[in-house]
């Protein structure tokens, strides 16, 4: 079914009351297609003089959005009305890609159309070649990513006008089709080797594999495991909603900051290990734990309310259930592994251990804590001979299609304006300024 706009329901709407001074306010309630409704509270401050006060945005609806629905409590995510597995097992990344974009699914002449126009943006401007020279050797490529991606703004200048749709869509396809080609040259870089230039006889994921792992010296030959493996590892980390690095790519594009500015906005806040930096993270943390002997240690360690520690890879600000992507990277992890003819790799099996038994320990069963999507995506990237700091670079560079669709989608609604919270202020109150020889 199409996505409808959302509706104010006419025939509901809820009433605050202040029990202090009596007076009250009637606020609509708006529902969309599926999903939890939601109050428009726009007209509360100029009603009331009060802001409604939630940090971390747990009850906030920030925006509408026909992209991607999750169900919390069902574990359930829909591309465009996709269901996750569905596309993880049928369809391709480009073609999600599409999808995300587009809002249906392509028919084949649209599809060749997109993969064209994406295969022949996947080259980088050769000035941009130098920029790498300007980092260590050993920084973390998430660093590089922020770097390159925001320098993209002066070689693009042709596609940065966000009030002119074609030149939107360009700029969407050259982030799209340009981040593996980066990622790659950041992974090189780090290790010493030569750039490889895109091919473009080589699909999405193949090409991304042949940048990352091929050498002069010798002819590559993708392997169509890992092609395939990587193809879904994008498809999983494509979109999510308004997480935070969704919001900030948002939050970015509402003050009509250029499309690349934004995704190197987007690329900073998914760096974090509470985010997309949790894949990292996890195989850090496994490798920590060592052995199966010592997993009660450290899930000892996540419910002890004196230790910051958590365990990565756990819990969702959404999902109270399983996480779907989780569920189905779960399952490639065996795949992969047997068809690379990994036998016993020790950190699935610690990985699993650990899931048993934190799923049944009351402390997560309490707090609905399951695995999510970073759980085990370091595990097949590892086996695929991806390096722990390069995780998510990956994750940034499969979520550059989500963000580039909640990007277009916010400037092309016609409601949109610059975010801009308030705030509940604690601080002192207004005084006089006093001379430090008075101090
Ligand atoms: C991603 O938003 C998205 O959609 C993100 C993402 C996407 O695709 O964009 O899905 C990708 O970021 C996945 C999440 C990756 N992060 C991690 O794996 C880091 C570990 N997880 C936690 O830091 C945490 O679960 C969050 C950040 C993911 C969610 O935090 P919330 O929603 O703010 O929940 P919370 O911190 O309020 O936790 C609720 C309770 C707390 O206990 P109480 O204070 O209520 O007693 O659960 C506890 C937390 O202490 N808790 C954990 C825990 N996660 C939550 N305790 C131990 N280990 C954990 N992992």
């Amino acid at each position: 079914m199409a996505s409808e706009k959302a509706t104010v329901d006419s025939a509901k709407s809820v009433t605050m009351t202040d029990s202090a001074g009596g007076d009250s306010i009637e606020m609509q309630v708006l529902h969309g297609t599926i999903g939890p409704e939601v109050v428009d509270i726009r007209k509360l401050y100029g009603q009331t003089g009060r802001f409604t006060y939630d940090p971390g945005f747990v009850s906030t609806a920030s925006c509408e959005s026909a992209i991607t629905y999750i169900d919390g409590d069902e574990g359930v995510l829909l591309y465009r009305g996709y269901a996750i597995d569905e596309l993880a097992d049928q369809s391709d990344f480009p073609e999600v890609c599409y999808l995300l974009l587009h809002g249906e699914l392509p028919n084949k002449e649209e599809k060749d159309d997109f993969v064209h126009n994406i295969t022949y943006h996947s080259m980088l401007h050769e000035q941009l070649h130098r920029f790498f020279l300007g980092f260590r050797r050993d920084a973390h490529p998430m660093a590089i990513m922020c770097g390159v991606v925001g320098a993209l703004s002066s070689f693009y200048h042709d596609s940065t006008d966000i009030n002119d749709e074609r030149q939107r869509m360009i700029a969407s396809h050259r982030m799209i089709a340009k981040m593996p080609t980066i990622a790659a040259m950041a992974y090189k870089y780090s290790i010493g080797q030569p750039f490889a230039y895109p091919r473009n006889d080589l699909t999405y994921a193949e090409d991304f594999l042949h940048m990352m792992f091929s050498v002069p010296a010798e002819e590559y030959k993708v392997s169509p495991v890992l092609a395939r493996a990587m193809d879904k590892i994008f498809i999983l980390h494509a979109d999510h909603e308004q997480n935070a690095s969704t919001s900030t790519v948002r939050l970015a594009g509402s003050s009509g900051a250029n499309p690349f500015a934004c995704i190197a906005a987007g690329i900073a806040c998914l760096w974090g290990p509470a985010h997309g930096g949790a894949n990292e993270a996890v195989l850090n943390m496994l490798e920590e734990i060592g052995s199966v002997d010592r997993i009660q240690e450290y899930v000892n360690k996540a419910k002890d309310k004196d230790d910051p520690f958590r365990l990565f890879g756990f819990g969702h600000r959404v999902y109270k259930n399983h996480d779907p992507r989780a569920t189905v990277l779960r399952k490639s992890c065996h795949e992969v592994l047997d068809e690379l003819g990994v036998r016993d790799e020790p950190l699935l099996e610690l990985a699993m251990e650990l899931e048993r038994i934190a799923l049944e320990d009351e402390y997560f069963v309490e707090k609905k804590l399951y695995p999510n999507v970073d759980f085990y995506s370091g595990i097949i990237l590892r086996a695929m001979g991806i390096p722990t700091s390069m995780f998510t670079v990956l994750f940034a560079l499969a979520r550059t299609t989500g963000w580039v669709a909640q990007w277009n989608e916010m400037i092309s609604d016609p409601t949109q304006k610059i975010g801009r919270p308030r705030q509940l202020y604690t601080g002192a109150t207004q005084r006089s300024y006093v001379p430090v020889s008075d101090r």
